[in-house]
């Protein structure tokens, strides 16, 4: 299978357009990986007749179907542990104290690949804070991806995902064996929903979180798009709210976040 330059250049365009998402020049390889699988399942045989179709504008919805399979689901549960720990010790019980008249809590996995991010939160909130059983508590997952959406939803993973950062404690008290894997129980999966949701197109978007997880994702759009982002999820917190990125990603918007550096981690606060 090959495609020549002119169809990469299409393909990143096409990327772009649907998800924000920027496929660096050099990366072409990426393409002939990661789109195989769309290539098989509509029957086309190379990414030149994909690029064909494409433009010829008759795809019936395949510009998206590329993009979300560009997409790097890579994630794993409890990531960047001292993040949580931090939540959990001090975020967490001065927002529930806050939270005291309402007994509500509301958080939003933006990003959330295949659910562990949200299902890390259900497990820390069940093991850690007893006190919250009788709240309402909305934990929210989005992604650009159906599949993972889908993934996330049916809570279903494999040995070699729940080796990763789930400790073996939490892995019998939560999970369900299913065959070779392991599914979330329905009592956690209560706690937890999922959406397919474009962070690039703000309309649509959910609003009005106490905590929002915003991590390795920003690293593939560029600065505008982070920008446009961003606000929204400013948007979507209140003065009290507390967002988490990436280690490696920064708002850069001073007038709009108090990055709060502790020994732990780092966090974001939304300023009014
Ligand atoms: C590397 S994973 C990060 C998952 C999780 N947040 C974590 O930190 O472990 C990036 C996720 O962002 C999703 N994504 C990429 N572009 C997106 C967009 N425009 N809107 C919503 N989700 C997007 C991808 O589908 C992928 O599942």
């Amino acid at each position: 299978m090959s495609a020549s330059p002119v169809d990469y250049e299409y393909l990143r365009t096409v990327v772009l357009r649907n998800s924000g998402n920027q496929v660096d020049v050099t990366r072409n390889y990426l393409f002939e990986s990661r789109l195989q699988g769309l290539l098989r399942n509509r029957g086309f045989d190379s990414l030149t007749q994909l690029v064909s179709v494409l433009r010829s504008g008759n795809g019936h919805g395949l510009e998206r179907s590329v993009a979300e399979a560009m997409t790097i689901n890579e994630t794993s549960f409890f990531r960047d542990t001292a993040t949580f720990d931090y939540l959990r010790e001090t975020l967490l019980p001065a927002l529930i104290e806050s939270r005291r008249d309402t007994r509500t809590l509301r958080f939003w996995s933006a990003a959330s690949s295949s659910g562990q991010e949200a299902y890390s939160i259900a497990m820390m909130l069940r093991e850690h804070f007893p006190l919250l059983a009788g709240w309402r508590i909305d934990i929210l997952g989005t992604d650009l991806s159906a599949e993972m959406v889908e993934r996330s939803s049916a809570g279903r993973y494999q040995r070699i995902e729940v080796n990763r950062g789930l400790p073996a404690r939490l892995l019998v008290k939560y999970f369900v064996r299913t065959g070779d894997d392991w599914e979330v129980h329905p009592d956690l999966k209560r706690l937890c929903r999922f959406q397919q949701r474009n962070l690039c197109q703000p309309t649509g978007l959910p609003e009005s979180f106490d905590v929002i997880f915003l991590r390795n994702v920003m690293i593939y759009f560029n600065q505008d798009t982070r920008r446009q982002v961003l606000l929204t999820i400013h948007r979507a917190l209140p003065p009290d709210g507390i967002l988490f990125l990436g280690l490696s990603e920064q708002p850069r918007m001073d007038s709009h976040w108090q990055t709060m550096l502790t020994p732990k981690t780092v966090w974001y606060k939304p300023i009014r």
